[in-house]
């Protein structure tokens, strides 16, 4: 990864942080991204010499502009992006049946996860064309592949994101640049494990067949690894991360 600079959105903290650092352990310079400088600040530092803090709000049109525009203007070039950010959970919205579902609700979510995953791959493709090289990587979940009884909007932000990947995928991989998802199932962060009640953790625990939550680092390695050369010949795939829970 020397040489190489890789974007992480929403990287100060669960997944994104994990992954920041694992690409940054493997010798990429990191652009810490977060809706809040002083956050992305101090993660950067936690990581190390090779991170760099930068802001950056997804579903703010100017701010993905003058990101990228940063950020070619510092480091000259954006080899990986990984589209991490996502809707915060937020019990109200998740609860809700389908069909009680509030337009505005539903708009929260996908402004974020899905135009907000548009915005900023829209934005760093041309930086990718201009060296003829680059991976785009997006984070989903299991829902938008199987379905789920809770999360709807969710469900469907986390789904257009699957197909996103897939467009971007056949459409410049004739130009250097490959598309990946990872697809995840229950992973322990402050947005889940760490907001759950013991009986709903243990719950979740068993919806998989390895029984047990993910460490976020487990993504973060997939994440490093699909990153680099060793992917060369895969583009536009779905990787489930869930512990053996959805199966293709
Ligand atoms: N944990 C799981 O079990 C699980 C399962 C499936 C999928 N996922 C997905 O994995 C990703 C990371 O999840 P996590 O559990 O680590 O959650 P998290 O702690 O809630 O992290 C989400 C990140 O998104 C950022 N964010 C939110 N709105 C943003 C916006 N408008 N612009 C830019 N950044 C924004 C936040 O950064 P700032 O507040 O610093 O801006 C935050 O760091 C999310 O996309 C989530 O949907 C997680």
């Amino acid at each position: 990864m020397k040489g190489r600079v890789a974007a992480v959105t929403g990287a100060t903290r669960g997944i994104g942080f994990e992954i920041a650092s694992e690409l940054a352990r493997k010798g990429a310079t990191v652009i810490v991204c977060s809706r809040d400088i002083e956050s992305a600040r101090e993660a950067a530092k936690k990581i190390g010499s090779g991170a760099h803090p930068s802001a950056l709000d997804i579903s703010n049109p100017a701010s993905v502009r003058a990101f990228v525009r940063r950020t070619v203007a510092r480091h000259g070039r954006i080899d990986i992006l990984v589209n991490n950010a996502g809707y915060p959970f937020d019990k109200k919205i998740w609860y809700r049946q389908f069909h009680e579902t509030a337009d505005g609700e539903f708009d929260h979510i996908v402004e974020v996860d899905l135009k907000g995953t548009f915005r900023v791959t829209r934005a760093v493709i041309p930086v990718m064309l201009k060296k003829k090289s680059g991976v785009i990587i997006s984070i989903s979940s299991t829902p938008a592949i199987a379905g789920h009884v809770e999360g709807a909007p969710y469900t469907l932000a986390k789904a257009g994101i699957v197909a996103m990947t897939k467009h971007v995928a056949i459409e410049y991989a004739s130009r250097g640049i490959r598309a990946y998802t990872l697809a995840l199932g229950n992973i322990a962060t402050d947005a889940t494990f760490n907001s759950m009640s013991a009986s709903a953790r243990k719950k979740a625990a068993q919806e998989n067949a390895m029984k047990r939550w993910g460490d976020p680092k487990e993504v973060a390695k997939v994440a490093a690894g699909i990153a680099g050369d060793d992917f060369s010949f895969a583009t536009g795939n779905t990787i489930i991360i869930d512990g053996g829970a959805v199966l293709l």
